[in-house]
């Protein structure tokens, strides 16, 4: 019997021959913002080995404050994009799909770090997440420039013959910051006391992207309930509210959503059809009908954060996952880790190869293998 996750998926101009995603991983490994042949290789090495559509690292859009890493790839310099059309080629001469994840850390970024360390941090009122005021909230005009950093890179992405974008709007950086209760104190259309309020600046995102790219063109939104700064953190607490939210995309022009979760297994409202329940990927579909991607410790059993505190993880059976995804609950399946570490994951898995497959090393994440 075919495996669900090798059946062929379809999405405007999106063709892919599989539902595997590679799950965007940030690597810091493009001195000066310049991704190289080395991580155009790496990507390669992944489309080449059955992976159908790439989302690549994090990379930062042009606002000065967008980074904290002179070693994370940036989207507006001239050489970094000559770096991005290399990758591009690569993936696409094995055969694979690519999107950028298009970045902006907000606060998260320390003052001072970073590859413009004089630049302003931008955020959405200049409060951390525990309600401390910083520094100063930006002016609406600044808002609207952070909104047209974003689409600048999308547009440069169809320009540079990527296949779709993906925007970073989850885990806690700047997008998620503004949709967060706790940092979004604005008293402008960009802030609000409902949750449909503060996802105005996500909305205009997308919707000055899809002013500029290509009506074709399809935009990923990924974003998140739980946020570095508070994994308990949750935006939407009931089906109501999770679907107010997703219609602000829905109506910003998204075509697919990419609801991140740290284990695809939970069930995000457990209250309403129990432990089994439909997880968020699963909700976000059918609150909205559009295709979500589902991601979160794929193929293991301990999940990502505890990669960053040099952890590593067991192996886990693909069989509930493949279940669910021949039901329909979700359309693409993201894997982060195992793909980080094994480039040929996706090929073991197509052909059987299960045995193959190891336990995550922490250790991966030195190289770029
Ligand atoms: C090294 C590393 C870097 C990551 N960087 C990003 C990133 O740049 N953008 C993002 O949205 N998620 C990032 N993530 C989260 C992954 O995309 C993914 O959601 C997470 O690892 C869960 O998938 P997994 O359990 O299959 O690893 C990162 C994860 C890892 C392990």
């Amino acid at each position: 019997m075919t495996s669900s996750l090798f059946t062929p998926f379809k999405m405007k101009s999106l063709d892919l021959p599989n539902r595997i995603v590679m799950a965007p991983m940030t690597r810091s490994k493009s001195p000066n913002g310049v991704p190289g042949n080395d991580v155009a290789d790496y990507y390669a090495r992944r489309a080449e080995n059955e992976v159908s559509l790439i989302l690549t690292e994090g990379t930062t859009i042009r606002r000065g404050g967008a980074s904290n890493d002179p070693n994370v790839p940036n989207f507006h310099e001239a050489d970094s994009l000559a770096g991005w059309k290399n990758v591009v080629e690569k993936v696409h001469a094995k055969g694979g799909k690519i999107a950028p994840q298009i970045w902006h850390m907000g606060m998260v970024r320390k003052a001072g770090s970073g590859p413009y360390p004089d630049a302003p941090t931008d955020s959405p009122s200049g409060m951390t997440h525990t309600g401390k005021a910083v520094i100063d909230a930006p002016t609406s005009a600044e808002v609207d420039d952070m909104v047209l950093a974003y689409a600048d890179a999308a547009a440069e992405a169809e320009k540079l013959g990527f296949d779709c974008v993906e925007v970073h709007g989850a885990h806690g950086y700047l997008v998620d910051q503004f949709f967060w209760d706790m940092m979004n104190k604005r008293d402008d259309k960009f802030g609000g006391t409902s949750l449909v309020d503060r996802a105005s600046f996500a909305s205009d995102i997308l919707k000055e992207i899809r002013r500029r790219v290509s009506p074709g063109f399809p935009v990923i939104l990924r974003y998140s309930q739980w946020k570095q700064q508070d994994y308990d953190a949750r935006l939407a607490t009931t089906p109501q509210d999770l679907e107010a939210f997703l219609k602000v995309f829905v109506d910003g022009g998204v075509d697919v959503l990419h609801a991140s979760q740290r284990r695809y297994w939970e069930p995000e409202f457990p209250e309403i059809d129990g432990e089994h329940g439909l997880n968020g990927a699963g909700w976000a579909k059918k609150l909205t009908g559009l295709p979500t991607i589902t991601v979160g410790s794929v193929g293991l059993s301990g999940d990502f954060i505890k990669a960053f505190q040099g952890e590593g993880s067991g192996t886990r059976s693909l069989d509930d996952l493949e279940e669910r995804l021949a039901r329909g609950e979700f359309d693409l399946v993201a894997v982060g880790r195992a793909l980080l570490q094994d480039p040929e994951w996706a090929r073991k898995v197509h052909e059987g190869r299960t045995d193959e497959l190891t336990d995550y090393d922490a250790a991966s994440l030195t190289t770029l293998s």
